[in-house]
């Protein structure tokens, strides 16, 4: 069943009460594949992670929890979903080991080759125009930087029919790549259209 246009409106842009139930939905329901996208991404100890749209900031303690003498930030344009962060990462925040920031990924509030490896997962729906969009987080990586990125693609027809294609833009797998390559990046790791799994790619910053 399609999800109806306020909840997927609510996962663009949460705020108010409903958002707050959605982000505690929303960091249940994407921690596995959060955690898939971790794994690939091969965080080491003294890396600086950016979280791209990360939401109630579920994965910036398990980012944190490899990155254990680097640093940790998410950013998110939702200013609900920045305080959620917060909140729940309130321990590694005062620790300096992880910020959140509100911003939007066309403006990311760093200066270029900041961060070692970038995570964003279910977010580029909600992006009109992709090329800016990894432009802008080709600029914040260093050279050599890796982006784990996931993602239903319009590959699978099931996106289509359970997100309302009003708030959700599906691409295809391809479609994305190419979007990858133009700004920059290498896909180290394409994988294979599956119909199962949410795709994810890694890709590489040029040197
Ligand atoms: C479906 S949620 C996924 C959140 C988180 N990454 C996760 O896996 O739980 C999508 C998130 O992307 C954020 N978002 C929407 N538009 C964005 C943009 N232009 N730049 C950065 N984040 C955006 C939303 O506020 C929301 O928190």
């Amino acid at each position: 069943m399609r999800r109806p246009r306020f909840i997927a409106d609510q996962a663009r842009h949460a705020n108010g009460p409903l958002g707050r139930l959605i982000a505690f939905i929303m960091a249940r329901e994407t921690a596995a594949p959060n955690r898939r996208a971790i794994d690939e991404l091969e965080v080491s100890a003294t890396d600086a992670v950016l979280d791209i749209g990360c939401g109630p900031g579920a994965a910036l303690s398990e980012l944190a929890a490899r990155a254990l003498k680097g640093r940790v930030a998410g950013i998110d344009p939702s200013p609900l979903m920045v305080r959620l962060a917060e909140r729940r990462n309130r321990a590694l925040i005062d620790e300096g080991r992880t910020t959140v920031a509100r911003a939007d990924v066309s403006a990311l509030p760093f200066p270029d080759g900041t961060f070692d490896k970038a995570l964003c997962v279910h977010v580029i729906y909600f992006w009109d125009d992709l090329g800016p969009c990894f432009r802008e987080i080709a600029r914040v990586l260093k050279p050599g930087g890796r982006i784990a990125l996931l993602f239903r693609s319009s590959d699978d027809p099931r996106s289509v029919r359970s997100f309302p294609t009003s708030v959700y833009r599906f691409r295809t797998q391809h479609e994305v790549e190419a979007a990858l390559a133009a700004a920059g990046f290498t896909v180290k790791s394409p994988q294979p259209v599956e119909p199962q799994l949410p795709t994810l790619l890694i890709a590489t910053r040029a040197g």
